[in-house]
């Protein structure tokens, strides 16, 4: 592949990586993935600078998510960290800081660092202004991020008022966590009321500082470490080792492990003796950082592109254990995907028992020649959920090879493999059982109906006893009431609990409705888009309906998904059977209000009537028509005083004659891509 389209490549990747990590809290990928695809982008903008844009993956620090919340802008930037993984890559750190200062030998013994554990949280600031807590924030893009206030004001860690020593005006930076323990009681929690389990400590504190409900984020039991400064309005100390005992005297935790070292040669020493004490700590570090203990040489190395020149993170490889791999099993997912499942003999991978790995896909395990009864040796990387490595050789006998099924397990239907696709698909759609269940079990999720105890286990329960069928089923659960009271596990409260929770879902926003239908590819933002779109289900509905291969609906359909063409084709698909739609109209016929979505106040042609003619050589119609769209404004067919501008593609003719009788605006076609900022 040529560099550009590699770099294009990692570009959309790693914003939508970045996209599920920051703003949804759900990673799609291990962080060793992720690094390995961002490496890969800096290391083709090195040798083609010319790849590189400005506010591209590389630039960027974390994403912003479409928020609930309000934004605020951070007083000093928060910025990023620089990664070495060995002794090597610290030395480079050393010599470059040297080399920036002008230090000689002598000099560059001398500098003193501050040693902290790296954290595997979030990122936070806290606000002070005259000495009381003002406002708290999530990072967010590193310039702005979500107020977060009155959930960090729930933390015991946060003091609501500082002494009389501090500046007027304070901002201190931070990493809020969840211990191990903690992280998961409340994935056990989480599974009881049959909500989709946290991925790893740091996804569930994210998940639970961003609740709207501050109530909930105080039965959470968040923690913080404070290790640095954002703007302060006077100086607090020298050093910073000064600082963070500032920070301690002024009731912030500062993290116990933190140490002042003395020389760059004392630093292997404390690497060693954090590395022995990691998978005893409740709380999961994936590093160390360093940073320059003098103040005034952090001011003057200052900052280099997202990170700072004075501060450096030694990451850990993730931890490995090994154990025996009892059994390989095939999941069925919401779209058919059969996934292998290993299934292990419990171990402790850096103070988590594990007992289930993923293999990912069918070309996994046949690289790996992973068997059942092998001895195996995993790997986590922050997630609950290991990755094997592979096998490690032993003298006993091996079973036979793994054959990885070519029907689903569940449904007997042939289980296909797309060329080109690693995933094997089953073929039954609705007749499989697995992929109903499952795709009920997304369409009560969080993130779609959000139905409050009605989660997997619920959902697996009803409808093995025949309940819940279908979509519509669920808001028809009431007529089981009586047989439902008398099942184990369910009483008078818990019932009624769980059949408001069904009422008030009655009525729900458009972009969650088609989001829950668990159309292949259609995520949270998909169904956004799709949503403040076509504004009205039945608009939506009909839309999709009529769009087949061919026609301008479905040309449509493709630009307005943006990337286009593999996602319209989804939606096509779906809507092309049959009984698809007629169980989405017997799920509308439930529901009470969809509510419709407005257009994008954002957009910046918001209330113009566009008008489009002659030949467009850089887009098709349907797509110009679609770009202005989504950009709020209306496109019209002719030209008449309301018209607010027109656009004048090549030959245009008599609307372009009726456009200069009317002295309306006009544009040419560079002109309309520098208005829709293409
Ligand atoms: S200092 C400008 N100190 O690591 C310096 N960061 O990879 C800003 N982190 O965004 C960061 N523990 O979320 C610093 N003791 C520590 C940390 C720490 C964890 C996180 C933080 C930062 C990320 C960078």
């Amino acid at each position: 592949m040529i560099p550009a389209d590699r770099h294009a490549e990692l570009e959309v990747l790693l914003s939508r990586w970045d996209e599920a990590y920051h703003g949804k809290d759900d990673p799609e990928i291990s962080d060793a993935e992720y690094d390995a695809a961002r490496q890969e982008l800096l290391q083709l903008e090195e040798a083609h600078p010319e790849l590189k844009r400005e506010g591209g993956a590389s630039d960027r620090v974390g994403t912003m998510p479409d928020s609930a919340f309000g934004k605020h802008r951070h007083l000093v930037p928060m910025l990023s960290l620089d990664n070495v993984f060995g002794a090597e890559g610290f030395d480079g750190f050393v010599s470059r800081v040297g080399r920036f200062l002008g230090l000689t030998e002598e000099g560059l013994q001398a500098l003193q660092f501050v040693a902290e554990p790296k954290i595997d949280g979030l990122s936070i600031s806290l606000t002070y202004e005259n000495r009381k807590f003002v406002r708290g924030t999530t990072r967010g893009n590193g310039i702005e991020g979500e107020d977060v206030t009155a959930n960090l004001l729930t933390l015991k860690d946060v003091p609501s008022t500082l002494p009389n020593d501090a500046p007027d005006v304070l901002e201190i930076r931070g990493e809020v966590f969840l211990s191990k323990k903690n992280f998961l009681d409340l994935n056990e929690q989480q599974e009881k009321r049959g909500i989709k389990p946290f991925a790893n400590p740091r996804n569930a504190a994210a998940g639970s500082l961003r609740q709207l409900d501050p109530e909930i984020t105080r039965n959470r039991p968040l923690s913080l470490f404070a290790y640095a400064q954002g703007y302060s309005s006077s100086p607090v100390s020298e050093t910073h080792w000064e600082y963070l005992e500032t920070l301690r005297r002024w009731g912030f935790t500062v993290n116990p492990l933190s140490e002042r070292i003395e020389h760059a040669r004392d630093i292997p020493t404390y690497v060693e003796k954090i590395a022995r004490e990691r998978s005893g700590l409740d709380y999961d570090i994936d590093g160390i950082v360093f940073k320059l203990n003098d103040l005034s040489l952090q001011e003057r190395l200052g900052f280099a592109g997202r990170a700072p020149r004075w501060a450096i993170a030694w990451k850990f490889p993730a931890e490995q254990a090994m154990t025996r791999l009892l059994k390989i099993e095939i999941q069925v997912g919401r779209t058919g995907a059969l996934t292998p499942v290993a299934h292990l003999e419990p171990v402790n991978v850096g103070g988590v028992i594990v007992s289930r790995a993923t293999l990912h896909n069918e070309d996994e395990i046949e690289r790996k020649d992973v068997r059942d009864g092998d001895l195996v040796r995993l790997q986590r990387a922050g997630d609950v959920i290991p990755q094997i490595l592979g096998v490690v050789e032993s003298d006993k006998p091996r079973g036979p090879r793994y054959v990885f099924p070519d029907h689903c397990p569940v449904c007997g239907s042939l289980a296909e493999r797309v060329h080109g696709e690693a995933v094997r698909r089953c073929t039954g759609g609705l007749t499989c059982e697995a992929q109903v269940v499952e795709r009920l079990i997304h369409m009560v999720s969080r993130a779609a109906f959000d139905i409050d105890g009605l989660g997997e286990r619920s959902i697996r329960e009803f409808h093995a006893a025949g309940y819940i069928l279908k979509p519509g089923d669920i808001f028809r659960l009431k007529n089981h009431q009586d047989t439902l009271l008398k099942r184990d596990g369910w009483g008078q409260l818990s019932v009624e609990n769980l059949l408001r929770a069904i009422e008030e879902r009655r009525t729900i926003s458009l972009a969650r409705l088609i989001f829950g239908l668990g159309i292949r590819r259609i995520g949270e933002r998909n169904a956004q888009l799709l949503a403040r779109h076509y504004g009205t289900f039945e608009n939506w509905r009909d839309a999709m309906v009529s769009a087949q291969s061919g026609t301008e609906e479905r040309d449509a359909l493709g630009s307005i998904m943006g990337v286009g063409g593999a996602i319209a084709d989804e939606l096509v698909a779906f809507f092309s059977e049959e009984h698809n739609v007629a169980t989405l109209n017997d799920l509308r016929s439930e529901l009470h209000t969809i509510e419709t979505e407005a257009a994008p106040s954002d957009g910046h042609l918001s209330g113009k009537t566009i008008v489009f003619t002659g030949t467009l050589t850089t887009m098709t119609r349907p797509e110009a028509k679609a770009i202005a769209e989504r950009l709020g404004a209306q496109v019209t067919d002719s030209v008449s005083k309301k018209t607010s501008l027109v656009v004048l593609g090549e030959k245009a003719g008599s609307k372009a004659k009726k456009a200069a009788d009317l002295g309306l605006e006009t544009v040419d076609e560079a002109g309309w891509r520098t208005l829709a900022g293409l």
